[in-house]
């Protein structure tokens, strides 16, 4: 399977086939924590006993760097032996008391996994795999057990303590320190423990909630940022409103925390009770974040809070199951944003902004070497497989079981779920069962082990139609063909159950009723087929004219829909469709056509747009009763990264001048359409992060930065200055962020100034920072000076590689999102890639292991690139004493 170099260790492949229950049950932990930066002492005191429906054996206990002082069992001295990193005891009574204690070094801990330190600040992270880096434990999610803590520190140096559950006690102790006892009340897996220890302050909240219980909501960040947390605590008092109103899942502990930390391998966690996230998914204000940060924060609050059912209550058997609480809570967390939006308008552009991320980030997944099933097999580091795929493609099965329910049935088979499992470990079957249970005359129902193939079959499965119309018979039919390409270790695919919503369109854009062939009535627009064959047809009658079909809205499958559609029928889609997902999705098909036959012409790109296009999309701009924001997702046209995936060799530098002329061209073709957009819609007013005013932001930054790329075609200077003023004066992060976008990425020569202005206004705020470095390096390429810029950055005093949000900001922003700057032909990217790879795996595994996923696709690129992308792999496979981690990623990618 795996080629590894001779005299390397095969890292072990773990299988899901494999899972066998423990062999012991941990029944309470009683930890004492003496906390210090450079020796932390645990003591923990378990009560153990033996699972008589397993198959016995001695007990084995996970640990990773821990320096083992003293183990007792019933208070004796007992004997163990170590295995590699486990502990083992044999010879065990049915039932004991052990006690371990262990120390660790936390200030060492540049993993950011276990227990660490981040700004003096002792902060934990456990899933997967942490906990067995604080102390000796049977470290997986089905050993479920009480958790009594006690923290003891140094009062002056971290005057607040705080782990899951209710604070029991506290005090002082000699030498100036004083402790705080925490008692869990619900038994939880190892991987939601959490403690919190240093200087921290907090805004307070008290609510009551519908049952008419009072709690008490906690929002703890550094002295400085409490100006910054209102928007994190009212997306918690919304999150927990929305759960009980939707779900009827109540809030179930006396006081919900949320801590911020600024070094985060991910973006939250969510502990029981104690939610420890990256600043960056908490802290906001009008001056420092941008109404992407307001949206993310929210949903980010809103995921964290709802994992305390889909995750906490209910938990996974096993890593494998992860997409049970994962898919299901990025649903849980769609569906909350799209239920705080105010009308049909705003919550399709939620769904855009979703289908956009699956699409450019979960399809390459799936098409490339790390694809794999919402429900893996197997995994050597189960921290690679916190993916898009578990994420946001097991989300779409979810949103697909729904659809097929409908939405009351999908509540009531939340609530089965929850009746059934409540303090359970369980796995993605149960999961499905108790929606298709309490659901037994739906589709589901009848095709659960069918549907099930979408947790067992990688790949993005494709769907192809055609329709023919038979004007004597007055009757419309679509066939559907549906196929999935091999994925690694999965050569043949059996066909899925699709849900298809199909609307059908007259010529001049009206809504056709649907009545299927055999059927009395019709239907009113939009209806679900649901496929199951490789092939299927369904024929509608009582059709005038050859109509346009509308298929998949609101993307009801996650597939790729190929339909021969006339340029005609989409600029109808796009004008007329009722359907605001399928509206867009003409526009995206237009504009992705039109680059694709560009990149495929061996002359330069001129004109690469045609005028019915340029003139589809100023109706766009000038139709009033369309939104802003959803304007704006309109004339955004496909990224480079989607343009890629449909092609078979991929040459990044002629994607990236084919786009880059079409954003010129909608720039000045447009140009009297963009001016008035800037004028009608620059001024928000009062700043609220709202959809509506957020939507005339994006838009109104989106005319800006068309406004600056077209006058460095012009040589004009008004809107460069303008913007430049706009920069300065703006009111919100949001105006002037947009605006100094726009000057950077047109060229400018004003960038620079706005630049070091930029940062010497906000140095002192690290998250600001970030998007400074992040803007440069993700920046256009001109003459390839995207690259040696990024080396300066790194030589900023303000950079450090240490720091995953800041690594990221410099280093991902290049390598990773910005393919046109990265691919360069000298393949001088690819060099600075792997010594990043090889530098930061070092330091922390699991950010270096991200960073190295970012040339998955290699084996489609044209050549040069091909070879030297290739060579660049190798040359980081080729280090001795890579972490697992990213052994796993390079070498799936050489597989
Ligand atoms: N459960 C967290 C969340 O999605 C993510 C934890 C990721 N941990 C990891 N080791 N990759 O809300
Ligand atoms: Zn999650």
């Amino acid at each position: 399977m795996l080629q590894l170099r001779d005299g390397q260790e095969q890292p072990l492949a773990i299988r899901r086939e494999d899972y066998v229950a423990p062999a012991w049950w941990i029944d309470t932990v009683d930890l004492t924590f003496d906390l210090d930066p450079a020796k932390t002492r645990v003591l923990n005191r378990m009560r153990l006993r033996r699972n008589p429906d397993s198959v016995g054996g001695p007990l084995r206990l996970d640990g990773d760097e821990l320096n083992l002082a003293r183990v007792l069992v019933d208070g004796q001295g007992a004997s163990f032996r170590m295995e590699a990193d486990q502990l083992v005891i044999d010879n065990l009574p049915d039932s004991f008391e052990l006690e371990i204690f262990t120390t660790c070094c936390p200030v060492k801990n540049t993993k950011l996994m276990g227990l660490f330190v981040s700004e003096n600040t002792f902060f934990t992270q456990c899933e997967a795999e942490g906990f067995r880096r604080i102390t000796y434990f049977l470290d997986r999610p089905d050993v479920m057990a009480s958790y009594t803590v006690t923290l003891r520190a140094d009062k002056a140096a971290y005057p607040v303590l705080l782990s899951n559950g209710n604070l029991v006690d506290s005090g002082e102790l000699p030498e100036g320190r004083h402790f705080a006892k925490w008692v869990d009340p619900f038994r939880k897996p190892s991987y939601l423990f959490a403690l919190v220890a240093g200087k921290l302050v907090a805004r307070e909240q008290r609510i009551t909630t519908r049952a008419g219980k009072e709690h008490l909501l906690q929002v703890y960040v550094r002295a400085g940022d409490l100006d910054k947390t209102e928007h994190a605590m009212n997306s918690l008092v919304h999150s927990i409103l929305w759960d009980e109103t939707r779900f009827g899942l109540p809030l179930d502990l006396d006081r919900f925390m949320i801590v911020a930390t600024s070094d985060f391998n991910m973006g939250a966690m969510e502990n029981k009770g104690l939610n420890i996230f990256n600043t960056k998914y908490v802290l906001a204000n009008q001056a420092t974040a941008t109404d992407a940060d307001y949206g993310n924060i929210e949903s980010v609050v809103g995921h964290e809070y709802f994992h305390n059912w889909s995750g906490d209550r209910v938990t996974c058997r096993d890593w494998f199951q992860l997409s049970l609480k994962e898919g299901l809570t990025v649903f849980r967390d769609q569906e909350f944003s799209m239920d705080l939006c105010a009308d049909a308008s705003a919550r399709a552009v939620k769904r855009i902004e979703d289908v956009r991320v699956l699409r450019t980030a979960q399809f390459p997944e799936d098409a490339g070497p790390m694809a794999h099933p919402v429900r893996p097999d197997s995994y050597i580091e189960i921290s690679n497989f916190y993916t898009v795929t578990i994420y946001e493609k097991g989300a779409e099965v979810v949103r697909m079981m729904q659809t097929l329910v409908g939405r009351k049935g999908f509540e009531h088979g939340m609530s089965l779920y929850f009746k059934r499992h409540d303090g359970q470990a369980v796995t993605c079957d149960d999961f499905a069962q108790a929606i298709a249970d309490a659901n037994l005359d739906s589709e589901l129902s009848r095709l659960l082990p069918q549907f099930k193939r979408w947790y067992s079959q990688a790949g993005t499965p494709r769907l192809a139609a055609t329709g023919s119309y038979d004007a004597d018979a007055r009757t419309y039919t679509l066939r559907f063909t549906q196929s999935c390409a091999p994925t690694p270790g999965q050569p043949l695919k059996l066909p899925f159950v699709i849900p298809v919503n199909l609307g059908l369109l007259a010529q001049d854009g009206r809504e056709l009723p649907l009545q299927r062939d055999g059927e009395s009535e019709a239907t009113l627009h939009t209806r679900t087929l649901v496929l199951t064959e490789a092939s299927q047809q369904f024929t509608f009658v009582g059709i005038d004219a050859e109509p346009v079909p509308s298929i998949l809205r609101g993307f009801s499958a996650p597939v790729v829909l190929d339909f021969d559609y006339t340029d005609t029928q989409l600029l109808t889609l796009l004008a007329n469709d009722l359907d605001p997902f399928n509206r867009w999705e003409a526009g995206q098909r237009l504009a992705l056509r039109s680059a694709i036959q560009a990149i495929a012409a061996s002359s330069a790109p001129t004109a690469v747009l045609d005028d019915a296009y340029i003139g589809a999309m100023r109706e766009v701009l000038r139709d009033p009763k369309l939104d802003a924001a959803f304007k704006e997702l309109v004339l955004t046209l496909p990224s480079e990264t989607y343009i890629a995936e449909q092609l078979d060799v991929v040459d990044p530098q002629r994607i990236h001048a084919v786009r880059e002329a079409m954003r010129v061209q909608l720039a000045t073709a447009l140009f009297v359409e963009w001016e008035q957009v800037y004028e009608q819609h620059h001024d928000t007013g009062a700043y609220t992060p709202d959809p509506l005013s957020a939507g005339r932001r994006a838009l109104s930054g989106m005319a800006l930065t068309f406004l600056c790329l077209a006058a460095g075609e012009s040589g004009d200077t008004v809107w460069p200055g303008k913007t430049l003023q706009r920069f300065k004066d703006a009111g919100n992060m949001t105006d002037r962020f947009n605006a100094l976008s726009a000057l950077v990425s047109s060229g400018h020569a004003l960038a620079a100034q706005a630049l070091a202005r930029f940062h010497a206004i906000f140095k002192n705020e690290a998250l600001v920072i970030d998007k400074w470095f992040s803007l440069q390096a993700g920046s256009p390429d001109r003459g390839g000076h995207v690259l040696p810029l990024v080396k300066q950055l790194m030589k900023h005093p303000d950079f450090s590689v240490k720091n995953p949000n800041r690594a990221r900001s410099v280093i991902f922003s290049y390598c990773s999102a910005n393919p046109g700057a990265f691919h360069r032909p000298d393949a001088a990217g690819y060099v600075f890639w792997s010594d990043r790879v090889i530098e930061l795996d070092a330091i922390n595994p699991q950010v270096a292991a991200r960073l190295a996923r970012g040339l998955d696709r290699w084996s489609k690129l044209a050549e040069p690139y091909r070879s030297a992308a290739r060579e660049a792999i190798v040359r980081v496979a080729a280090r001795p004493d890579l972490s697992k981690d990213t052994q796993e990623v390079v070498q799936r990618a050489l597989a």
